[in-house]
């Protein structure tokens, strides 16, 4: 492509460094369309011949079609994807293809292609986050009075309900849809026609190429335009904070599963065995999920390491934005169907759920709020006592509804009956419907707001 300023080819180790053809191939689409929308827009302001746009575009499309069926011969020699598409388009068309680069460049090419990638990347990711706010609402929905402890520290806290349990989890994902909506939209502006770096002398109209390929308005700036990359790694960053969302609930799905919890059981689609111990069920998937925000938040960091630093405009640099973006967007996509999967089929058991949500004196709190109710007890008073309650239930071996009145009035004579209303976990649950609160009637409602509204949504 530059052959007339050298007379000898690159060294083996060069192309090998410098070839990002078996990564960049997969912008191969975007090349594509970006091209033909450059050629259109260069015959309307009369740059090119409309019979040389035809002919580049009938090309185009021939070539589009041997990607399309696996017969387009990749050669490393021409580097990368818009030198494959360009070199295979000279032989099929002749002289109208070496028009095409016209007004263009390849930095304002692949930040063009790149950036409609990641586009659809960002737009994809938050269809398949709403996908699993969807099946959590609706596991919600059916769960909504499946009492299960609460947890703080990973030690009983207070009983919630699962179906809250994985309404906060909507709340999260959805945060992270909204993240990727923003950054799709930040991100909808057109490099194309920034050319090198300085934009061009010829008569463009890039209002034009920018509308053809979706985007709002073409890149302000032709610096800018070549040398920024924040789309990416503003993509990734809210990939990388889904990611830690997903790796909290692989691992409560890990713990969940385990012998000692049994809060639920993952299906055989979702599950692996052991080739050494027959009765083992293992959480795989889980895990992994857990385990790609490493590589997740990995993608991030490199892309942000490659940028740190990089005078402007472009730098070579950039081509190894597309490796560590692309695998982030796989594993991205991967974890979140996993974790979909995961949750649809997921089997509850709700008595084990509300066995452990009655341990560990999980409603103390019902207790204290009783004493400040009832008897117009300070909190701090109450809270005073209710750990002597809970001292006497420890040495007893009982949990707190199990404890006789009489035990009860023990530490507290002004206790009555009634207290007993408010000591089981189901009474616990039932109570707690404050805005926000785990209450089943809650919980109910806000599956049905979340149903609705993800409904709405794609
Ligand atoms: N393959 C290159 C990349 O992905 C395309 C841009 C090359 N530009 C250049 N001036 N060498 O970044």
């Amino acid at each position: 492509m530059w052959g007339g300023r050298f007379s000898e080819g690159p060294s083996a180790i060069m192309e090998e460094i410098n070839a990002s053809i078996d990564v960049d191939r997969r912008l191969w689409r975007e090349d594509i369309a970006g091209s033909k929308a450059h050629a259109d827009m260069l015959a309307a302001c009369g740059v090119i011949s409309g019979a040389d746009n035809t002919a580049i575009r009938d090309g185009l499309d021939s070539v589009a079609g041997e990607i399309d069926r696996g017969a387009f011969q990749y050669s490393k020699a021409l580097e990368d994807i818009h030198m494959n598409i360009e070199a295979r388009l000279k032989e099929l068309i002749g002289e109208p293809a070496g028009r095409l680069h016209t007004a263009r460049s390849r930095n304002d090419q692949v930040a063009t292609d790149f950036r409609l990638w990641v586009r659809t990347a960002c737009r994809e990711s938050a269809s398949a986050l709403r996908e699993l706010c969807r099946v959590l609402a609706t596991r919600a929905q059916e769960n909504a009075d499946a009492v299960m402890p609460g947890f703080t520290h990973l030690q009983t806290a207070q009983p919630v309900t699962f179906g809250h349990h994985l309404l906060a989890y909507a709340e999260m994902f959805a945060r992270d849809a909204g993240r990727f909506d923003d950054a799709a939209r930040r991100m909808n502006e057109c490099p194309l026609g920034a050319a090198a770096l300085a934009g061009t002398s010829f008569p463009i109209d890039r209002e034009q190429t920018a509308k053809t390929l979706g985007f709002d308005r073409p890149c302000a700036n032709s610096l800018d335009a070549v040398s920024s990359r924040d789309f990416a790694t503003e993509a990734m960053a809210a990939a990388a904070i889904t990611a830690t969302h997903l790796s909290r609930l692989g691992e409560e799905l890990v713990i969940w599963t385990s012998a000692q919890f049994g809060f639920v059981r993952l299906s055989d689609a979702f599950s692996t065995g052991s080739s050494i111990m027959p009765q083992k069920r293992n959480p795989d998937a889980a895990e992994l999920v857990r385990a790609k925000t490493g590589s997740i938040v990995g993608s991030l960091n490199t892309l942000l390491m490659v940028m740190k630093g990089l005078a402007l405009a472009y730098a070579k640099d950039m081509q190894e934005d597309k490796a560590t973006t692309f695998r982030c967007f796989d594993d991205l996509a991967l974890a979140l169907a996993a974790a979909t999967g995961m949750i649809g089929d997921l089997k509850v058991d709700r008595d084990a759920m509300k066995n452990a949500a009655g341990g560990g004196y999980s409603t103390a709190t019902d207790l204290a709020d009783w004493l400040v109710r009832k008897l117009n007890m300070p909190f701090r008073d109450a809270h005073h006592v209710t750990g002597s309650v809970v001292a006497l239930a420890e040495k007893k071996g009982a949990a707190l509804d199990a404890l006789s009145l009489k035990d009860l009035q023990s530490v507290e004579p002004r206790i009555t009956r009634d207290v007993f209303d408010v000591l089981s976990v189901d009474a616990s649950v039932a109570s707690r419907t404050s805005f926000g609160g785990t209450a089943p009637a809650n919980v109910k409602r806000e599956a049905e707001k979340w149903l609705t509204r993800l409904s709405k949504e794609s």
